[in-house]
């Protein structure tokens, strides 16, 4: 073995590394470097060049290839982040907490992909098939034609889809996968990383669709999905808070559709369901404007989503003021902060501050700025913002507002929605004739004296 082997390897960020440590130092993470075996135990490996290969067929850029026969499941929010309906012969990973109801969503698109046409197998490595049955009882779905496998010996699912040749394979979960190739326990790196590339491998061979489910793990005692990530042709990750019903199947990754798009869906007594219009529901615990509120008019994947940023400020009785956030960035915040604070002349200091997403959503985009500072300054000084308003724009270091993309859909998303004021950058016209009227700020001490007579 060559002396300077990477066989160590981070179970959180999947870094490797030639020794074991106690933290990884590319992450990190505490007590996540276990050691792997090697993907190809046993005899030396010939070196590539004593071996002649087959020749690889090439082709010109410009040959005409057909665009894939997607297949719609029905569950309008699942293909659309699936970028139009599931691909032939594609490999999906769908990662997430454990209890938040990737099972439950996969039950229930198999069911629907197999109405649709497609032979579907569903193979639950964590639950036996009693358990599945009651789920699909309790999903209504128990007549559905979907072939169901309670295993987790990888070679003996794959010698049975060999003979069955399905069009789409869900394994439940591939850290329940056990691959007798690889001298590691399930659930190890090696293991999970092992098992997906089996399957990946097969699955393209034979054209049929793969969905691997991955549990996402604090401990680090078994792998996350991030190590296999690279293996598949789209990465969705389904989010939410426990004690909310609302969950978000995002796409981080697709190579057949947008990244960045989102699919809501409500948990209910009786599995998911769809959520059509996800502003309203965002929004429906709304009532009347309150201070430390603003509703931030954004944009998730390709479409637009109203969403409310609530903000507490508080006097704080420690010398280190809190900075709490949940949703959003907490670096970000704080430039946020800092930009109010040099640029405005309103300080935070000495106060804690507490920033959430209303619904248990995760907002990522820059346009969220204006608003996030809104609610920020309209919890300070108890003073509600404008009622119907919405807010968005994206606040640069000197204090200046930029202008941000797709201006128009966020505000017919916010005229669909009853809003019909609108605060944003200065972009020369003060909105289109049918939507809401646009107050423009060309920065935020325009704003903060506009809106608040401060400044
Ligand atoms: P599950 O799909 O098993 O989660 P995962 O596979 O991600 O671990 O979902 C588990 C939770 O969902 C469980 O707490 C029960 C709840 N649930 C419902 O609320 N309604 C339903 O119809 C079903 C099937 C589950
Ligand atoms: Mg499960």
């Amino acid at each position: 073995m060559a002396a300077r082997a990477e066989n160590f390897r981070c179970t959180a960020c999947g870094a490797s590394r030639s020794k074991w440590s106690g933290r990884c130092d590319a992450c990190g993470a505490w007590n996540t470097v276990v050691e792997e075996a090697p993907l190809s135990a046993g005899p030396a490996r010939k070196s590539l060049g004593t071996r002649r290969g087959s020749r690889v067929e090439l082709s010109d850029l410009a040959s005409e290839e057909k665009p894939p026969a997607r297949t719609i499941s029905g569950i309008g929010e699942l293909d659309r982040v699936l970028g139009g309906g599931l691909v032939p012969a594609s490999a999906v990973l769908v990662g997430g907490d454990p209890g938040i109801g990737k099972s439950t969503l996969l039950l229930q698109a198999t069911a629907q992909f197999a109405g649709a046409g497609l032979k579907a197998v569903y193979v639950s490595g964590e639950e036996a098939r009693a358990q599945v049955r009651m789920r699909a009882r309790r999903l209504g779905l128990e007549q559905a034609p979907v072939q169901l496998a309670a295993e987790t010996n990888l070679r003996d699912i794959l010698t049975t889809l060999e003979k069955e040749r399905p069009d789409l394979v869900v394994i439940d979960s591939i850290q329940t996968m056990w691959a007798d190739s690889v001298e590691s326990a399930p659930g190890s790196v090696a293991q999970v990383r092992a098992a997906a590339h089996e399957l990946t491998g097969f699955a393209k061979r034979r054209g049929i669709s793969v969905v691997l489910v991955g549990h996402v793990t604090k401990e680090g005692q078994i792998a996350g999905p991030r190590v296999i990530e690279h293996m598949v042709d789209t990465v969705l990750y389904f989010e939410g808070e426990r004690g909310h019903q609302f969950r978000i199947l995002r796409a981080v990754k697709n190579r057949f559709g947008p990244a960045d798009e989102i699919g809501v869906f409500e948990m209910t007594g009786r599995g998911l369901t769809e959520v059509r219009n996800p502003s309203a529901l965002f929004l429906s615990e709304r009532d009347t404007p309150a201070a430390g509120t603003a509703v931030f008019a954004g944009i998730e994947g390709t479409r637009p989503l109203l969403v409310e940023f609530q903000a507490l400020v508080a006097p704080t009785p420690m010398s280190q003021p809190r900075r709490s956030v949940v949703g959003w960035d907490g670096a970000r915040l704080s430039m946020i902060l800092a930009v109010l604070e040099a640029r405005c002349a309103i300080p935070f200091s000495g106060l804690d501050v507490y920033l959430n997403v209303a619904g248990g959503l995760k907002i990522s985009e820059p346009a969220a700025d204006l608003a996030v500072a809104a609610a920020l300054l309209s919890a300070r000084e108890d003073i509600a913002l404008p009622a119907d308003t919405v807010v968005f724009g994206e606040i640069s270091l000197s204090g200046a507002l930029r202008t941000v993309a797709q201006t128009e859909s966020r505000l017919k998303e916010a005229r669909k929605l009853g809003f019909n004021k609108a605060i944003a950058p200065d972009r020369g016209s003060t909105g289109p004739s049918w939507g809401p009227r646009v107050r423009q700020m060309p920065d935020l001490v325009t704003f903060v004296g506009e809106i608040f007579g401060a400044g």
